[in-house]
């Protein structure tokens, strides 16, 4: 068995994650539920953080909050000093609603509206990471209607193919992301950034894609950075004060996978920024990188309880839970892959294949496929599915009106309620019925 940073069997067989009873907490905030290790959380952060200052005389750490974005993670992350990177307007909300200085978060996003800019702007946070031209009348618009100024970065789009999903890929040529920098709208971009009242021009940036293994595209990734600092500083006279390398560090999700310590990315973006930039006689900037993914993913786990299985002669054995696409969408959406442990059952041996259905009318709605579990899995039974911090909450949906479940934390053998579940009266309160239906 492959357990995460916190995770233990105790002397009844169960799974335990940082000293608390799987079993226990399944019965006590009932099923679906996602759990968060908070040790293993602030563990990620400070790993991250030693890792920045001990290879940037000044860098950052912005948590990537669409990964998971709740006012009790957001207050953990920013009690362990990273900034925090939103990307809409209700991400923005709830880190200001949680407290978090302005200056501490900065705004993305490819289709931003008036709206979110507004709030961007009022709030004076950090920076608002531009990403098209509209987008910079918009700023201005708002700026000038607010007599306010907002430092402005340039999403660039480089044309960098990574090793990941499609989906997931987000500096090729043809996406929807960002400045493209080989047909000159990235420069485009600064000029008329720089020649504005309002924006300041502040950095750039680039996020390539997610759940990488390889440390190549980052090298590419700061060359293109330094040839463009240099392309601006000539063309423009201007000097970009920061380089945000976005987030994409890969994270275990089967056995299959092998990430890097997180330290060896940076080291490589490091070594190859310094070299970079003095060879172009450029003045290294402040250097920030957005993980999500690394930050939250593997300190999540979602539990389940079995209510019945189905075997499907000489095909395969259908096991299924409480959930399904509505708390985990990523194995219907991206084929991804998950370890499951029955937690009620460790010590048995994990050897009869099963496939872990969700409850939603669809095929493809599934947990994860062909997965070793006991020979005694039966109804009533707890799942524990790993890896399901990142992009499992934050993208759970009402779809045939299931609830959207709970999320505590766990801590020492203690838990807490972080998110409570949806109830259906939550789930009809925006319903309403026209008079002349009644
Ligand atoms: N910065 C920017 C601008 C991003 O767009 C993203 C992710 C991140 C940082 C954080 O990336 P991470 O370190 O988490 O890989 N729903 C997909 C992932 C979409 C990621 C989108 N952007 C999934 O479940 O795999």
């Amino acid at each position: 068995m492959n357990l995460h940073y916190g995770m233990d069997i105790n002397e009844k067989g169960h799974l335990t994650i940082s000293g608390c009873d799987t079993v226990d907490l399944a019965r006590q905030y009932g099923t679906p539920l996602y759990v968060i290790d908070e040790d293993f959380l602030r563990l990620n952060c400070r790993k991250f953080k030693s890792a920045m200052e001990k290879y940037f005389k000044n860098g950052r750490v912005m948590y990537a909050s669409k990964a998971l974005n709740t006012k009790a993670i957001l207050k953990i992350v920013d009690s362990e000093g990273l900034g925090i990177d939103t990307v809409s307007g209700g991400e923005l909300y709830t880190a200001l609603e949680t407290g978090i200085s302005p200056k501490k978060l900065e705004l993305h996003g490819n289709s931003k509206t008036k709206d979110e800019i507004e709030m961007a702007v009022k709030n004076d946070i950090y920076c608002i990471i531009a990403d098209g031209f509209d987008e910079l009348t918009m700023i201005e618009e708002v700026c000038q209607e607010l007599s306010k100024p907002i430092n402005v970065s340039i999403r660039l789009r480089p044309n960098i193919d990574v090793h990941a999903h499609h989906a997931v890929q987000t500096a090729k040529m043809d996406c929807k992301f960002g400045f493209g920098v080989i047909d000159g709208q990235a420069i485009k971009a600064a000029e008329i950034i720089n020649n504005s009242k309002w924006m300041n021009l502040h950095g750039i940036h680039c996020h390539i894609g997610s759940q990488i293994f390889s440390e190549d595209p980052f090298k590419e990734l700061c060359r293109h950075f330094v040839d463009f600092a240099c392309d601006v500083r000539e063309k423009l006279g201007a000097v970009i004060k920061e380089f945000n390398c976005g987030g994409g560090f890969g994270v275990r999700y089967t056995e299959a996978d092998e990430p890097k310590q997180f330290e060896a990315f940076i080291k490589l973006i490091s070594e190859s920024l310094t070299t970079l930039c003095s060879e172009r006689d450029y003045p290294l900037p402040l250097v920030s990188i957005e993980p999500g993914r690394s930050i939250i993913g593997e300190t999540g786990t979602t539990l389940y309880t079995v209510n019945g299985m189905k075997e499907i002669t000489d095909i395969r054995t259908y096991c299924m839970c409480d959930g399904g696409m509505f708390e985990n969408v990523r194995t219907a959406l991206y084929d991804a892959k998950y370890t499951a442990y029955c937690a009620s059952k460790m010590n048995e041996k994990h050897d009869r294949f099963v496939s872990i259905a969700g409850k939603c009318c669809e095929s493809g709605d599934m947990i994860t496929w062909d997965t070793p579990m006991p020979h005694s899995l039966a109804r009533g039974d707890i799942l524990a599915v790993l890896t399901t911090g990142a992009y499992n909450y934050s993208m759970a949906s009402n779809y045939n009106r299931n609830t959207v479940p709970a999320l505590i934390l766990v801590n020492n053998g203690k838990s807490s309620l972080a998110i409570k579940r949806q109830s259906y009266e939550y789930i009809t309160a925006n319903d309403l019925l026209p008079e002349y239906l009644k």
